[in-house]
Formats: structure tokens, sequence, C-alpha cells
């Protein structure tokens, strides 16, 4: 059977382009249903307009309750027929509603190797800036089942990758980007074809 996948997004959108051109290539046993953004101005609206996927802005200014907020997105990942859920630089914290729906149906990605620099206000550079501050000697990133604390849900695969003596927040930012999007097409991959059983517990 074919996934279909709910994709949530805030902004560049290149996580979410590397699975769309997967699903497009059949290197993906996932069709992509929806993409939500909670802001209007996305360039990943566009980037899911391009390949023919249905793209909606809801945010705090289409729903300024949170608790209708969090309704509108999970009934329009229900209304597509959504299986799985994709956070792919998503930066708002999901509503009960939606969790409950999705539970163990929902995945994340980070730019660290989680647990360390992970939590809120770790995103975009600030999490490359703590990895180079720490002296770390190796970085990359996390795909995990999201939870209800930020970035602590069962964590499903990393990917590796050296910091290297010269990297800057952003030389090393670009590094684990590429990573990113092969970790983020693979990890889905093998959950969709059962190579990777989801824990039971999720943090
Ligand atoms: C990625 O680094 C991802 O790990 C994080 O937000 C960033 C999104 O980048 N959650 P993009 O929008 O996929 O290009």
């Amino acid at each position: 059977m074919t996934a279909k996948l709910g994709l949530l997004v805030s902004g560049r959108g290149s996580n979410m382009r590397a699975v769309l051109a997967a699903c497009a290539a059949g290197r993906l046993p996932a069709e992509p249903a929806l993409v939500i953004s909670n802001n209007r101005d996305a360039p990943a609206l566009t980037t899911a307009r391009e390949f023919d996927v249905a793209a909606m802005h809801l945010s705090r200014t289409t729903h300024p309750e949170p608790e209708q907020l969090d309704a509108a997105i999970c009934a329009n990942l229900q209304k597509y027929a959504v299986d799985w859920v994709v956070l792919a630089g998503y930066m708002k914290k999901i509503g009960p509603q939606t969790l409950a729906a999705y539970r163990n149906r929902m995945i994340n990605i980070h730019p660290s190797l989680l647990p360390d620099h992970g939590g809120p206000g770790m995103f975009g550079m600030h999490v490359h800036e703590a990895v180079i501050a720490a002296g770390d000697r190796e970085s990359g990133a996390t795909v995990h089942l999201v939870s209800d604390v930020y970035d602590q849900g069962a964590i499903l695969r990393q990917a590796r990758i050296p910091v290297l003596a010269d990297d800057t927040p952003a030389t090393l930012a670009a590094r684990v980007l590429t990573a990113e999007h092969t970790l983020l097409v693979e990890t889905l991959a093998d959950l969709l074809t059962g190579n990777l059983k989801v824990p039971d517990a999720t943090g």
C-alpha cells in the first residue's frame, strides 16, 4: 500500500523537497498528500505547488486560538487521508489533538545528534553555533518520533559527520543539511517498508 504523507514546514523546505523528489522518482513508497505551513510566505509552499501537492497556510493568523489551530491541522491531515506526518523544518509545537491522532506516525528531523543540542531555542544556526562552542568533534542529524516535549521523542535514526577544525556554523550547517536530506528519505523508506519498527515508547 502506498502511504499518504502530510508534511509540515515553516521555511525553505529543502528536506520537504528531498521527500517530494524521492516520491516522484519512485524511491519512496509514498504519495505526498498535503503540505501545511504556518508561514504563508514559506518558499516550501511554492515548492509543494511545483510538485502538484496540495498546500495550505494554517497558523495563528488563520486560527487565533491554539485549540482551533490544532483542530484545523488535524482535520486537514485526516481529510487528505494522511497516514504519516513529517515535520520538515516546522518551527511550531504540535497540538495535543494532532499528536494524539498521529502518535507513532509523526517524525521530525533535527540538525544535531540528539539528545545533544536539542530543545527550545535550538533551531537553525543556533544548533551549529552550540556544537562548535562545545568543541564537539562530531555532529549530524537525527530523525525521531514526535512527542509532547521538543526534540525528545524516541530516536529512530542518526547520521554522523565530523566537525572539521576550520568549520564555521555556516559550513557545518551546509554539510549537516546535505546529510539530513539522505537521512530523512532513507528513514522514511525504512519505516514505510517495515524495515524500521517504531519503538513502543515515544519519550
Ligand atoms: C533543518 O535543518 C531541519 O533539521 C530543522 O529545520 C531545518 C529545515 O530546513 N528541523 P529545510 O526547510 O528543510 O531546508
